[in-house]
């Protein structure tokens, strides 16, 4: 295995000082990481991802403090749940402070603060001495990556990559924003994740406090929320029912030109290929996850790459009646970003 070796924190460190960009591994998935001092460093991140603008950055630290520093409010909710579930996948959103840049924040007066578990982004965030923008080490709109091998088939050579093994979560972090309203704290969770709403509430609860919810509509800063995201490079189909794959493959073709080739406007390259008149699809794999959601999620992104890298055409995913509770809503919340076609 060819992991971070000891030399590489300070080329990472000499990366980023000189506003280059960095891939960062964590508990989640990878990161593409510059200073958020770095003009430079923060522009590469959209031009390297061809992210829209309209969509903020994570911040990454490496302590409460760091976090306090970037932040105009610290609430007592936020300083429960980053004691409790910090370094985690826990993101909170908070009133920024004058130290963030609009370049991350999209223009939002709030910023998404997020302490990793993981110990190699950890001491470089501590080396650097200052938090780290990166959203996931993706393409806009395609599948996060887990490994670093993955962020390599995303990039190529132009992005320094710290390697280290998978991260252990495998989606993205919960992220919360907390604003202080009339009668104290309000929460509302904007990305479902592996830290659900009920271990939030049950954090602030035994700490004495009130937790009250907000919905993402009732919530004016909710960028993010697109209709697609995280998608393979082969088209995704969600079935309803139990499907055999001709039948899979017949509805596919007919209905192929619902499949979007666009995500926000940024086209996706693979999705669809004509082989002949009206034919598409030819092969299908389905998407298998553990009934574990934990091992389900830790394993979700690599089974829809290495499925979309097999050759197949497309690949289909069937809901099963014990995917409930909110582990697995965070694990559907992708898949349905990630679906390109529904069959009923
Ligand atoms: O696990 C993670 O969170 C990973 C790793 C790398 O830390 N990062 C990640 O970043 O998933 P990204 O950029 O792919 O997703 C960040 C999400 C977006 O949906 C964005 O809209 C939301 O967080 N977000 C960031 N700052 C925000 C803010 N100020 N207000 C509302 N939403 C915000
Ligand atoms: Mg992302």
């Amino acid at each position: 295995m060819n992991f971070t070796a000891l030399q590489d924190i300070p080329t990472a460190l000499a990366l980023l000082e000189k506003g280059d960009v960095v891939a960062i591994p964590t508990e989640t998935v990878y990161g593409l990481a510059a200073r958020i001092d770095r003009q430079a460093g923060l522009e590469k991140i959209f031009q390297v991802k061809e992210r829209p603008f309209f969509d903020p950055l994570i911040v990454h630290v490496d302590s409460i403090a760091m976090a306090q520093s970037l932040a105009r409010e610290w609430s007592q909710s936020a300083q429960v749940l980053t004691q409790t579930f910090w370094p985690g996948p826990l993101t909170l959103v908070l009133p920024k402070s004058e130290r963030v840049s609009d370049l991350i924040t999209s223009g939002l007066d709030s910023v998404g603060l997020r302490c990793p578990r993981h110990l190699v982004t950890l001491e470089l965030i501590r080396s650097a001495g200052v938090g780290l923008a990166a959203p996931s080490a993706n393409k806009f709109g395609r599948t996060s990556p887990t490994t670093w091998q993955h962020v390599l088939a995303e990039f190529g050579d132009s992005v320094f990559i710290l390697k280290d093994e998978a991260g252990q979560v495998g989606i993205e972090s919960t992220v919360l924003a907390i604003r202080s309203g009339a009668s104290g704290d309000e929460l509302a969770i904007l990305r479902p994740g592996m830290i659900t709403a009920h271990e939030i509430e049950t954090a602030l609860v035994n700490a004495g406090l009130r937790c009250q919810w907000k919905s993402v509509a009732q919530h004016r800063e909710a960028p993010g929320q697109m209709k697609h995201h995280y998608m393979p490079s082969v088209p995704l189909l969600w079935l309803d029912q139990k499907r055999s794959v001709p039948e899979i493959l017949a509805e596919a073709n007919r209905r192929a030109s619902e499949i979007p080739d666009a995500v926000e406007g940024v086209p996706l390259n693979t999705l669809r290929k004509e082989k002949a008149p009206g034919v598409f699809f030819l092969t299908a794999a389905a998407l298998e996850l553990s009934n574990q959601p934990e091992l389900a999620a830790r394993g979700l992104y690599s089974q829809l790459r290495s499925l979309s890298e097999s050759g197949v055409d497309l690949i289909y995913f069937c809901a099963e009646p014990t995917m409930q509770g909110e582990h697995w809503t965070a694990i559907l919340e992708r898949l349905t970003k990630a679906t390109s076609l529904k069959l009923s």
